[in-house]
């Protein structure tokens, strides 16, 4: 049993807590918003996520997991302290580091002995040595001198499947020179690295940049495929048929080649916007992941072309009525930082249509992102959406708009015609209701 302290109670910090606290560590989580910590320790979750609530009351009812906002204490007798708070994106996109630098200050005001401080948070390459730097100067001020240990110990949780991840990792990568601190990041994550080795031990630098090349590696299968699929929507090819056929080839592989209404989230679009910005200060210029995001943001803007086409002009929207299908940036979750939802919503309003929207989550979200404008209504139910709609747009690919009735859509739409961004629907089964589909990269 290790004793474990975790700056910051977002999705990473506060999975990885309930995660470490689950297999017997005895956890603390600080953060300085008092609401939601009063929230957390009365079993409340800020986000949506499958299984974690229970997860979080069972481990506070057991007294193996606390949340407070007095870090001096949490500090004080952690032998392994996390760094699990947020780098938003400065204006030119690289990571802020403010909260990173201001957890390394509280750690080296408090500590009282030997910890090691492993950085969770997606940080650019040479934090760990900054932060290193400020714990130091912190210690030095007090007169004090404790061996001290920072690794990169990046988190590779997917939201929606968070749990689940943090549970049972593909791997665990800690970036540290010290044999001695690895073996003992081993034994604290012993319970989550049964059967096979998951452990990778690397350089810090390696470790830090390892997660930017991971999310990095994703983003650019994902645009690659979107871009694909806007010329097999030119030339007259299917891409989900050149997607299992590329697919199969184990080169390649199943994974992330989905094409879509364009990557979101919170990970993705700032992670490869910060990869670039530390490309450019280190001089070299990024014309791969540049292209990644502006295919991305090109994309973002592809179903409304859609829509616009059909209807021979983005002018001739004005006055219709659109049902929408999925708000957040992908499904099991309520989260909408970077949807593409945000950027239809955004062109079907401005071109003068109303929107009738519904996602199975995100709709609190959703009133805090929009408002309460003219021309947008968050309807109870994906059915209400339908009441005076004109045609469909699905946005998200949520398990229950997978298989609607297409009678009942078919009557309901008054022109007939669904537009799907996420590819969820057999054309043949649509359009024998009558009803006109579009697609993404389906151009037979
Ligand atoms: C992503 C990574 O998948 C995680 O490994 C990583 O730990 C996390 O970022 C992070 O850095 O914290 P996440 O942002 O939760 O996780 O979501 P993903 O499931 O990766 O999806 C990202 C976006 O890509 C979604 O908008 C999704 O719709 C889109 N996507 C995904 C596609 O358009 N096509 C695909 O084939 C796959």
């Amino acid at each position: 049993m290790f004793r474990v302290c975790i700056f910051g109670t977002g999705y990473v910090g506060l999975v990885t807590g309930t995660c470490l606290a689950e297999v017997g560590h005895h956890v603390t989580c600080v953060d300085i918003d008092a609401d939601k910590i009063d929230g957390l320790n009365e079993g409340r979750i800020p986000i949506y996520e499958p299984g974690l609530e229970p997860m979080v009351r069972d481990n506070v009812r057991d007294g193996r997991l606390h949340f407070t906002t007095d870090a001096a204490e949490a500090v004080s007798d952690a032998e392994v302290l996390f760094i699990a708070v947020g780098t938003p994106p400065d204006e030119d996109g690289s990571a802020d580091l403010k909260y990173v630098l201001k957890v390394a200050e509280t750690v080296g005001d408090n500590i009282r002995g030997s910890v090691i401080v492993a950085n969770k948070s997606t940080v650019p390459v040479g934090t760990a040595e900054k932060v290193d730097g400020v714990i130091r100067e912190r210690l030095a001020a007090r007169g004090e001198e404790f061996p001290v240990e920072v690794v990169s110990n990046p988190e590779f949780l997917k939201e929606g499947a968070a749990v689940d991840d943090c549970m049972r990792p593909d791997r665990i990568i800690v970036g540290t020179r010290s044999k001695e601190t690895a073996d003992r990041l081993r034994q604290l994550y012993a319970p989550f690295n049964r059967n096979h080795d998951r452990l990778i031990i690397m350089d810090v630098r390696s470790a830090e940049l390892t997660k930017y090349a991971a999310n990095a590696m994703l983003a650019t299968k994902i645009s690659f495929m979107n871009e694909m699929a806007n010329v097999a929507e030119r030339v007259g090819a299917d891409i989900e048929m050149i997607r299992k056929g590329i697919g199969s080839d184990p080169r390649i592989g199943w994974h992330f080649i989905y094409p879509g209404a364009g990557y979101g989230g919170s990970c993705f679009p700032k992670d490869v916007r910060a990869l670039a910005s530390t490309a450019r200060e280190h001089d070299v210029e990024p014309e791969l992941i540049s292209a990644v995001e502006s295919v991305n943001e090109r994309q973002k803007k592809h179903l409304f072309e859609l829509v616009a086409r059909h209807y021979h002009g983005g002018e001739n929207l004005r006055g219709k009525t659109f049902a929408l299908w999925g708000l957040s940036f992908k499904p099991d979750t309520d989260d909408m930082r970077e949807a593409s939802s945000r950027t239809l919503v955004a062109q079907l309003r401005e071109a003068g249509a109303s929107v009738r929207a519904y996602d199975p989550e995100a709709m609190d979200e959703a009133r805090r992102v929009f408002g309460e404008p003219e021309g947008l209504a968050f309807c109870d139910s994906s059915e209400a959406t339908l009441e005076g709609a004109d045609a469909l747009i699905v946005l998200t690919e949520w398990k229950q708009f997978r298989s609607p009735d297409f009678r009942l859509l078919a009557r309901s739409l008054s022109d007939r015609v669904v537009f799907d961004g996420r590819n969820l629907y057999e054309p043949a089964d649509v359009e024998s209701m009558g009803l006109a589909y579009y697609a993404i990269g389906r151009g037979r």
